[in-house]
């Protein structure tokens, strides 16, 4: 059997590489968020409003997983105080298409790093976020002890939690997903693992929360319900886009293909 693929398909972080390394559609879709060619995600609205409740003058602001920076465009709306903003993300195309739609700012960073490493000092900045990136990490132990680190004050961590955790991978083919050569035929090996997936995993509210206390034990722990978003415009944004799996909303709910995702914030004061 030949099978084709653009290797190396999944890192040691459990990362599929073609997901992002070379994902142009991707990243512009992300630059035209960030130089304000298409609106701002609901998200990163909701997420500027927390920041500005804790943020002091000066303060400094991590965005771990920022992609373009676009959450950058919430902040610059919300916050009228001077801050500071640095963006880490892995993935050089990311980084490039940030840095080229901030480059007039002088008060923002973007800087080439991976969670389970971040390349920055412990208490580095006073608070740090962290956006739809834990649902795609293999491990979050490791992630959560780094971010905490990093962070003097406060860390918010937006992800999708449940009563119970599910481990879920969301598994490629080149009909749908044009960045790996895998035919429908060949999605999983003869020991039936997937051979290309991004991970889309839901984690126990117990879980997550008795690990940052462990990692933290004086930390208090808020989690809130992301119910901060207006449906018209996901649903108006996924005609705008174009991107398999994209959020869409059914009931109240945000859902991506199938899979339902009760996204929340948690917020941790150290
Ligand atoms: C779904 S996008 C979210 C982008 C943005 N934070 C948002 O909420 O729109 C996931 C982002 O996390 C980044 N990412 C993936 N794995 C990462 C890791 N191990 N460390 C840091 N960032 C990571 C990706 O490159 C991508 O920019």
């Amino acid at each position: 059997m030949n099978i084709k693929t653009k290797k190396p398909l999944i890192n040691k972080y459990g990362l599929c590489l073609n997901e992002y390394k070379n994902n142009t559609n991707n990243a512009n879709i992300y630059f035209k968020r960030a130089i304000g060619k298409s609106p701002e995600m609901e998200v990163s609205k909701a997420m500027a409003g927390f920041i500005q409740k804790k943020i002091s003058k000066n303060e400094k602001i991590l965005d771990v997983g920022c992609a373009s920076g676009h959450f950058y465009r919430s902040l610059k709306k919300k916050i009228t105080s001077n801050f500071f903003y640095t963006g880490v993300d892995p993935y050089q195309i990311f980084i490039n298409k940030a840095k080229r739609a901030w480059k007039n700012e002088k008060n923002v960073n973007f800087k080439k790093g991976n969670i389970y490493k971040l390349p920055f000092k412990k208490n580095e900045f006073d608070i740090s976020f962290c956006s739809n990136v834990f649902i795609h990490l293999n491990d979050v132990v490791k992630p959560l002890k780094e971010i905490i680190r990093v962070s003097k004050k406060t860390i918010i961590i937006r992800t999708v939690l449940f009563d119970v955790s599910y481990k879920i991978q969301c598994v490629y083919n080149n009909k749908w997903w044009k960045d790996v050569d895998i035919s429908p035929e060949n999605e999983f090996d003869s020991k039936g693992n997937p051979r290309a997936y991004s991970f889309f995993n839901i984690l126990s509210f117990d879980y997550l929360i008795s690990n940052i206390k462990k990692i933290s034990p004086n930390s208090t722990i808020k989690i809130i319900k992301d119910n901060y978003f207006d449906k018209k415009k996901i649903n108006k944004s996924i005609k705008l886009e174009k991107r398999p799996l994209a959020t869409k909303i059914v009931g109240n709910e945000q859902v991506s293909g199938c899979i339902l995702q009760p996204h929340y914030f948690v917020i941790i004061d150290k």
